[in-house]
């Protein structure tokens, strides 16, 4: 890459087909990289795929065909085994087949198939791209193969699929140990080893297995019930009520399986709560919390004829005593009897020590019935066991001990006095997790042994590899199967125990049977393999190579940088304290470490996982107190909030400064970043800009399906940016001179996103990549005037760039709209653009864009909320809160007062009354009386309406017809303006006789 040509990235980026591709990676069948270990953040496979190689392309002229063909290049399959054809055929009125396939055709196939869930063709990542084609044309084109790195690789998305486009080589990097590993693992190896290891790990498995099986199966006995043993275990933790001192378990739903009709019926058995596992049937649902419950009826043995509420004891943390009398019990009292109970059993020699109750048994086919007297037994056989070898366990560091480190997610289970590792664990599962961790260290040796010969120099490395898929497999156990696992009632299945991105809390917890071989270490060792045969497969036509590095990305991307510099680096950094993947791992690494820290010195060395250079925003690092106790007092404290921003967008410039030195002058470097709040966002570009970089482009990905066209709103919030960022020379300048550049670029680009099919939030955010594209070649921009920040003057580009998309998004939905209000110009554009619920950032963007001008108060406050268009909300977008706004619908409007707020009153104002007659069965002539006082602009809008508002919305997880456009459309059709103008007159005519009468009562006349 001599020259600093434009890259194909920095033109063109198939959002749509990637974005259906992302979200069908999402879905039922996970990719093998996916299944390999849990990693919090992993990007998907498509989209790192279609960076890669467009960032490793120079950019031309973009035909229909080009673009079809280089589609098919990339692996997207829908070409060839789609059929288009035949999809064709549907989609001309005719019924005859197009002539010419174009994207746009493409594009309505793949919609309707996303809409349909229907794909019929081989997912994106697992069909590999033409990599013999890329090799020769980056030949041809380059005179060489491209260098790649991603030196904050996590679970190894992006190197792995910049290696199967064909670059030469990739340097993976990471900080966190458990994230080397996964990297190692998933990569790596497989290139390196192939189906030999396939083989090679498949057969140490199953002697691992087999050996375990025999050490461990006194423990877990058949119930001589069924004459079968168990498959799982249901364990629910138990308080006392400190009045009535009666035992309750806390469950917070008496059902155990609700589609096979199992349930737990409560009696009170002297100074305990009993639960009985009985069949039942349904005989009223209700929902509470949105959660389904019913009224049951049991319809098999003793209790046969008996009806109760599966509604359980425990309801928002907080527990409820059968005893109507006693009070509820609080929180604070359920956390210090847990950490008593614990406290005073390992004082006794205990471990592994959880106030829980084994409540049913699960056997296959989801049949459940009570624990019986032999199942208890066993475990409390190795409960006794687990005692009496203690010492020696630890003497022999077969078990971990290390504190947990107050942190922002190790809270939560500290709260219940668990404060060491091994405490998240029952005493039968550290029992057998400590042989796992025998057998394994054992196993290296034999493998070693039998490896040598063959391998030769290679051996050590080769049987390491071996271990590493028999430790993570044994980190799938880890997940699955610990004391914050919970039970799925609807469908009778354990959810581990990083679902979401914490230690979360659980009232139940499932206990598997680690000998079973379809579920539990069986099941984790099988998936594992799995998943090493599918990488073998995806890697095996790979011509490049990889070197997997550990450390901070500030020194290794130059450590490792190869002469010259890298042609491409892509980094996705952890966005601000979202994800704590220190914290998190430490669950993993802890055990880890028991068997890797010889293999591994360079990562497994420390006790925990290091996290002093990672890049994360942490208030709790940067020094604040955390009161294990006091929740409210927790939320006060709040002074370390600008240390940690500050240490994070300091840590982000270093390694942002390293990679622009790693970089080749022609080389390009692409940021990924999770856009939730445009003002992080804004920070990082900021950041970008400051080490030297100019921004070239930048997209939105999304990895949600929009089930329609127009249905983006919620998925835009899930939107990550790809940011392109290059080495180019900058002419320093003033803010006036450059927003006029913009004025003067941005038509043209708008021209040319539209051309390509980009539509929606992708639009404005292309926008507003152009207007940094424009402003970074002038960086830093400057206000003469000498009173903007840096951050103010990027704000200033970015409202000019989304005012001149919005206003041509306005201009092309209808020129009318030009003149008219700036709430209902809002309401237009916000319902066409996001559906309902909108960032607070992206609302304020748009409030801005309609208003023109800059308010000195909160645009949102001025436009949207004192007209009374939309309520506060706070989503949860992928483990984090977003604050957000939802707008209201019209019938909700008027029913809560919200419209006639502010006057003038808003045109959009007098069309909801209108609708929410309609929606309440009203009829057209009442529905109309409210369009008589703006009937002439009544109409333009119902007609711009009609257009903007997508036909259907998602209520409820459903895509069902949208009523307001139903009504829209029904005024429009049923209206005519002459009907409207004879309202005018007529409500005119009323006027004044009500003007006439009221001065007669008056005695005025
Ligand atoms: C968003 S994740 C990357 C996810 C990855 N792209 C994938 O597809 O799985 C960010 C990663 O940055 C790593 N990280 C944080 N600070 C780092 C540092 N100073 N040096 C290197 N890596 C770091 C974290 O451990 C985390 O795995």
């Amino acid at each position: 890459m001599s020259e600093v040509k434009e890259l194909l990235i920095e033109k063109w980026f198939p959002i749509q087909e990637c974005n259906i591709e992302s979200a069908r990676e999402r879905g039922a069948q996970f990719p093998p990289l996916y299944r390999l270990h849990v990693y919090w953040t992993r990007k998907p496979q498509a989209a790192s795929r279609i960076a890669s190689i467009l960032a490793s392309l120079p950019a031309v002229k973009l035909s229909n065909e080009f673009m079809l063909r280089l589609l098919r290049s990339i692996g997207f399959k829908f070409l060839e085994e789609g059929s288009p054809e035949v999809l064709l055929r549907t989609l001309s009125d005719e019924k005859t087949l197009l002539k010419e396939f174009t994207r746009e055709h493409l594009l309505l196939v793949l919609k309707k198939m996303a809409r349909d869930k229907k794909f019929g063709y081989s997912q994106l990542y697992s069909a590999s791209p033409n990599i013999e084609g890329y090799i020769r044309l980056f030949e041809k084109v380059w005179g060489r193969r491209p260098i790649g790195g991603d030196f904050m690789a996590g679970g190894g998305s992006i190197p792995f699929e910049m290696l199967r486009s064909g670059y030469s080589t990739v340097i993976a990097g990471e900080y966190n140990p458990v994230a080397y590993l996964i990297l190692k693992a998933a990569i790596e190896y497989p290139l390196k080893y192939g189906e030999q290891l396939v083989k090679d790990v498949k057969n140490y498995a199953k002697d691992l297995l087999n050996e375990l099986k025999e050490s461990i199966k006194e423990y877990y006995p058949q119930s001589s019930d069924r004459n079968e043993q168990p498959k799982s275990y249901i364990w629910v933790r138990t308080f006392k009520c400190p009045k009535c001192g009666l035992e309750i378990p806390a469950v917070s739903s008496f059902w155990l399986d609700r589609e096979k009709g199992f349930a737990l019926y409560p009696t009170i058995d002297g100074s305990r709560v009993k639960l009985h596992v009985v069949k039942v049937k349904i005989l009223e649902e209700y929902k509470v919390d949105n959660r389904k419950e019913a009224k049951v009826q049991i319809i098999e043995g003793k209790f046969k004829g008996r009806i109760f509420k599966t509604e359980g004891y425990e309801k928002g943390g907080s527990l409820r005593c059968p005893n109507q009398e006693c009070p509820i019990i609080q929180s604070e009292e359920l956390k210090s009897q847990y950490t008593e109970y614990l406290r005073s059993r390992e004082d006794k020699g205990y471990r592994g020590v959880h106030r829980a109750r084994l409540i049913a048994v699960q056997f296959a086919g989801r049949i459940y019935t009570e624990p019986t007297d032999e199942i208890i037994k066993a475990y409390c056989r190795a409960e006794e066991d687990l005692k009496r070898s203690w010492n020696k366990l630890v003497e022999e560091e077969l078990i971990p001990l290390e504190e947990i480190p107050v942190g922002e997610k190790t809270i939560e289970p500290m709260r219940w006095g668990l404060t060491r590792w091994y405490q998240l664990f029952n005493a039968r599962q550290l029992l057998i997790y400590s042989k796992i961790v025998y057998l394994i260290r054992k196993f290296y040796e034999k493998i070693l042994f039998d490896v040598k010969e063959k391998f030769d120099e290679e051996a050590e490395d080769y049987a390491k590899a071996i271990v590493t898929y028999l430790t993570i497999a044994f980190g799938k156990l880890l997940d699955y199967n610990s004391t914050l696992t919970s039970w799925i009632k609807d469908r009778g299945v354990v959810e581990h125990t990083f679902k979401r991105h914490a230690y979360t809390w659980t009232w139940e917890f499932v206990e598997l049977d680690i000998t079973q071989e379809k579920a539990s270490f069986g099941w984790a060792l099988n998936n594992v393999l799995k998943s090493l045969s599918g990488l073998v497969e995806q890697l095996k036509e790979c011509r490049g190579k990889i070197l997997v590095t550990y450390g901070d990305a500030t020194e290794t991307t130059l450590k490792y940088m190869p002469k010259g510099g890298f042609d491409v680096l892509f980094t996705d950094p952890p966005y601000y304290g979202s994800i704590q993947h220190g914290e998190l791992s430490d669950f993993f690494y802890v055990w880890y470490r028991l068997i890797l820290r010889d293999l591994y010195p360079e990562a497994f060395s420390e006790p925990l996982v290091p996290k002093e250079e990672e890049a994360v925003y942490n208030k709790v690092r940067m020094g604040k107190p955390i009161k294990v106790t006091d929740k409210r007092r927790r939320r006060r404290v709040d002074v370390f909030d600008e240390l940690a921003r500050k240490w994070y967008e300091d840590k982000l410039r270093d390694i942002f400064k390293a990679h622009y030195n790693a970089l080749r002058n022609d080389g390009v470097f692409i940021l990924w970043f999770a856009h939730k709040a445009s003002e992080a966002w804004v920070k990082t570009i900021k950041a970008l800009l400051d080490v030297g970089f100019v921004i070239t482009a930048i997209w939105g990905v999304r990895t949600e399906m929009a089930r329609s066209l127009h249905i983006v709103g919620r998925a835009a919030l899930r939107t990550s940016l790809l940011i392109v960022a290059r080495k180019l020379p900058r002419n320093p300048s003033w803010l006036p001179e450059v927003l006029n550049e913009i004025k003067r670029c941005l038509p043209s680009r708008l021209s040319e996103l539209e051309r390509l099919q980009v539509w929606g939030p992708d639009f404005l955010m292309a926008a507003m990549a152009e207007g940094l594209r424009v402003a970074s070649r002038y960086w830093p921009v400057r206000d003469p005037l000498g009173k903007l920040s840096p951050d103010d003057i990027l704000d200033k580009i970015l409202s000019l760039s989304t005012m001149l998309a919005t206003s041509r998004i306005l201009r092309r939905i209808s020129p009318e709209l030009v003149g008219i209000d700036a709430p209902t110009k809002f309401y237009i554009l916000a319902r066409r653009l996001y559906g309902d619920i909108i960032s607070y950032d992206d609302a304020r963007r748009l409030a801005l864009a309609v208003l023109g001008t800059t308010p000195t108060e909160d645009p949102v406050n001025l436009v949207v909320k004192r007209s009374g268009l939309c309520t506060d909300k706070t989503v949860e977008v992928e483990g984090e809160r977003v604050k957000a706004i939802k707008l209201l619908d019209p019938w909700d409007r008027v029913r809560r007062g919200m419209v006639d707020r502010i006057k003038p009153i808003p045109l959009i104002d007098y069309i909801h009354k209108a609708i929410s007659v309609l929606e309440a069965g009203g009829s057209i002539t009442k529905a109309a009386a409210h369009l008589a006082p703006v009937a002439r602009d009544a109409f333009m809008l119902l007609r711009v309406l009609n257009y903007a508002l997508p036909d259907e919305v998602v209520i409820k997880g459903k895509l069902v017809r949208n009523r307001e456009k139903v009504h829209v459309t029904t005024l429009l059709h049923r209206l005519s303006e002459e009907e409207l103008r004879s309202l005018i007159e007529y409500a005119t005519e009323r006027e004044v006789e009500q003007e006439t009468l009221d001065k007669f009562l008056k005695g005025s006349i």
